[in-house]
């Protein structure tokens, strides 16, 4: 049988991956020496994509497997399996804006502009509290919005809280709390089930 096509999120969550993977023996230095997006390793088959593509292909079984943040797989509504968390890339998802908001009753003003790169979350979230606001996507450097008067929230992860300070920015919110998870496809978790299982333990033992 083929070796399991593992799915991993460029950005801030593929070091730590990597080094997970090296502590349960595969070899990834291709991964870190070249550009291919497909690499084969010892034992394992290694795709590389935008985070927030990660769970599109490991629904569509495109890949076995996938390490992605929980950000981006709650953004893409994949129907995937998430057995395991990782315990890295840990960061939260807030609703920021302005100073001036944090005492104005902003949850009662109408009409607000949100500037995201998550608007499924974030469509749900204020609908789920009966505010009507207008989402704006945009792709990056999200915390500019506000700034330069594109909208008036953003709603955007947080790790250090660095960008939100630098860019006069507070939190009014937090959405939820996210970290790298491992996600699987649905088929593959029973045609696989055995390598899938094996891999979840090895995991598993080593967190
Ligand atoms: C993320 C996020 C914030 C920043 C938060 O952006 O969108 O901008 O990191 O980190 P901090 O709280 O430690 O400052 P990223 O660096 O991934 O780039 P992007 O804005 O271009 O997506």
């Amino acid at each position: 049988m083929s070796s399991l096509t593992i799915a991993l999120a460029k950005g801030r969550l593929l070091e730590p991956s990597l080094e997970l993977l090296t502590t349960l023996g595969y070899d990834v230095s291709a991964v870190r020496e070249s550009r291919k997006l497909v690499i084969q390793s010892n034992g394992a088959r290694f795709i590389l994509a935008k985070p927030m593509d990660v769970p599109i292909y490991v629904e569509y079984g495109a890949a076995d497997v996938g390490i992605v943040g929980q950000d981006a797989l709650r953004e893409s509504g994949a129907n995937v399996y998430e057995p395991l968390v990782l315990g890295y890339g840990k960061c939260r998802l807030v609703v920021a804006g302005k100073p001036e908001l944090q005492s104005a009753e902003w949850k009662m003003l109408a009409g607000l502009r949100v500037a995201t790169k998550y608007p499924r979350v974030t469509r749900q979230h204020f609908a789920a509290r009966g505010l009507s606001v207008e989402v704006l996507q945009v792709f990056g450097s999200v915390e500019l919005a506000p700034t330069v008067g594109l909208a008036d929230l953003i709603v955007d992860v947080v790790d250090t809280g660095r960008t939100l300070r630098e860019n006069g920015l507070v939190e009014l919110d937090e959405i939820f709390k996210s970290q790298a998870a491992l996600i699987v496809n649905r088929a593959a978790h029973t045609l696989r089930a055995r390598e899938i299982r094996e891999l979840i333990e090895r995991i598993a033992r080593d967190l």
